[in-house]
């Protein structure tokens, strides 16, 4: 049995240690707006954060975030009142939305640690997180309107 907590909620997971932290947020708790894109580290439709920080959790062993807080996508606000997903929808970010909640998590960590940060700044921060449908220049536009507007 795995502890952890999840948007702020202690939760217990019964399986294998080497089980992907996308897996059980998925499958074992039901939180299925955290997506799987590659399985290995690329994509970054996986990514949530744990303690704060920006992980891809299809590489992120349960064993590895015992005791920790995790966030996902369905914590980032309970009411779409998050300045980026005020900000996301005013930009009209998504196309078909299959990485969008990995970018917001990751974009979330940066404004965490940057309030206002430049272009290149956001640009680098961004790097790895991949949208196919091309969605990059509202995805800057949006975090720099959360910044602004925030
Ligand atoms: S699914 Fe985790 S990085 Fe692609
Ligand atoms: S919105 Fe389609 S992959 Fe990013």
């Amino acid at each position: 049995m795995i502890k952890f907590n999840v948007n702020g909620r202690a939760v217990a997971v019964d399986t294998d240690g080497d089980t992907p932290l996308l897996w059980a947020l998925r499958e074992h708790l039901g939180l299925t707006g955290t997506k799987y894109g590659c399985g290995g580290g690329f994509c970054g439709a996986c990514t949530v954060h744990v303690d704060g920080k920006a992980v891809r959790s299809c590489r992120t062993p349960l064993s590895a975030v015992a005791g920790s807080d995790i966030g996902t996508i369905e914590g980032l606000s309970r009411d779409r009142s998050h300045p980026l997903q005020k900000a996301w929808i005013t930009e009209q970010v998504p196309q078909c939305g299959y990485c969008q909640s990995g970018q917001l998590m990751q974009a979330a960590t940066l404004l965490e640690s940057n309030a206002n940060p430049t272009r290149d700044e956001i640009v680098r921060h961004m790097n790895g997180v991949i949208c196919r449908c091309g969605t990059y220049t509202r995805i800057v536009a949006a975090i720099q309107r959360a910044a602004k507007e925030g």
